[in-house]
């Protein structure tokens, strides 16, 4: 056992490197050879336990030196190799790195603030009420008659409480941020109020079940109809450019009296009619009116004494007319192709 070991110690010293053709398969031979589960060291453990206990120390010690021997030698081989491959000497240290991904802002929160930026210039500032609200503030106080289709399941998400219908939902429209703003101050207010709303619609290129909008309200004395015309006038010049036009063309919502729809001239095509504008030269972008006087006392304030007018418009529309998006999908899919177009606007 001795000679054996004496012999194993020798042919490991004398183990050279490059005596393997392929160098990490020959480290990998040696290693199994000598500390492999069936190799010498395993099999001269084997023999030890067998021996008379007075040569166990001795045979021990050797078996311990054998065993130290092989694993310094892998050891070496392997820093041998690994130094052997380091290319750190061909490698290109000008060469520029992966740049990692910035992110930037999302094309609806730049248009939003942006609309929030026209309208500050003017001394509106910014409201905020729940997504979850009850119906008194997204219908009743607004004026909707208890059988308007607006508040059908069909189009409102009801949030169920123990099992029923209760009369929570996930506001249909940011109207109901002028309610409770109106609850709580008194004139002069001067607020737009942008928000995420909820629509129970199925989802497609021009609908969405989520959508943003900013609402604009101003009450004070003696407000009119023309301060709402000026103001619109104002905010679509200074969004789509001082070329920009507008027109007011009758509608009706429950909450304001009278009401409009308000157009642009439209920007891609300077007015003359193009394949957006669906050659009517005008795009549709905001619903407005006089603040009706039902809302007004709803709210706690007297009528008889304070006007004012509220508008309405959609932050995914505004996006889409300025930047030309043809799918509203595009702005919930976080396709980063969509995304970095955007990154430069801030
Ligand atoms: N709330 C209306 C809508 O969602 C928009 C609007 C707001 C109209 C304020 C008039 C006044 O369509």
């Amino acid at each position: 056992m001795k000679d054996k070991i004496q012999d194993y110690l020798k042919e490991i010293n004398e183990t050279n490197i490059d005596n393997f053709t392929n160098k990490i398969e020959g480290i990998e031979q040696f290693r199994i050879k000598f500390l492999g589960k069936k190799g010498v060291m395993n099999k001269l453990f084997e023999t030890f336990k067998t021996m008379p206990n007075d040569q166990k120390r001795e045979m021990g010690q050797l078996l311990n030196q054998l065993k130290t021997a092989a694993q310094n030698k892998i050891e070496e081989f392997k820093n041998y190799v690994e130094e052997q491959s380091d290319d750190s000497g061909d490698m290109d240290l000008t060469m520029p790195t992966d740049f990692s991904e910035i992110g930037s802002r999302h094309v609806l929160s730049v248009v939003q603030n942006e609309i929030i930026d026209i309208f500050a210039r003017i001394g509106f500032t910014v409201a905020e009420a729940p997504e979850i609200e009850d119906d008194w503030h997204i219908f009743s106080a607004l004026n909707f008659p208890p059988e308007h289709p607006a508040r059908d399941m069909q189009d409102t998400f009801f949030i169920e409480k123990e099992g029923k219908h209760g009369d929570v939902a996930l506001r249909t429209h940011t109207s109901s941020v002028q309610v409770r703003v109106m609850e709580k101050n008194q004139p002069p207010i001067r607020i737009i109020a942008p928000g995420r709303v909820f629509r129970n619609e199925a989802i497609s290129a021009r609908a969405h079940c989520i959508f943003h909008q900013v609402e604009g309200l101003y009450i004070d004395k003696k407000v009119s109809f023309a301060d709402l015309k000026q103001t619109l006038l104002y905010f679509a010049k200074e969004m789509f450019g001082e070329d920009t036009q507008i027109r007011l063309r009758p509608s009706y919502f429950p909450f304001t009296e009278p009401s409009a729809e308000m157009d642009i001239s439209c920007n891609i095509c300077g007015g003359k009619g193009c394949n957006i504008c669906k050659h009517t030269g005008w795009l549709e972008i905001l619903g407005c009116g006089m603040v009706d006087p039902n809302v007004l006392e709803a709210s706690g304030i007297d009528s008889t004494q304070y006007s004012g007018f509220a508008f309405g418009m959609g932050v995914e529309r505004m996006a889409m007319l300025k930047y030309q998006i043809r799918d509203l999908r595009l702005y919930f899919e976080n396709d980063l192709r969509f995304l970095k177009q955007f990154e430069a606007i801030l």
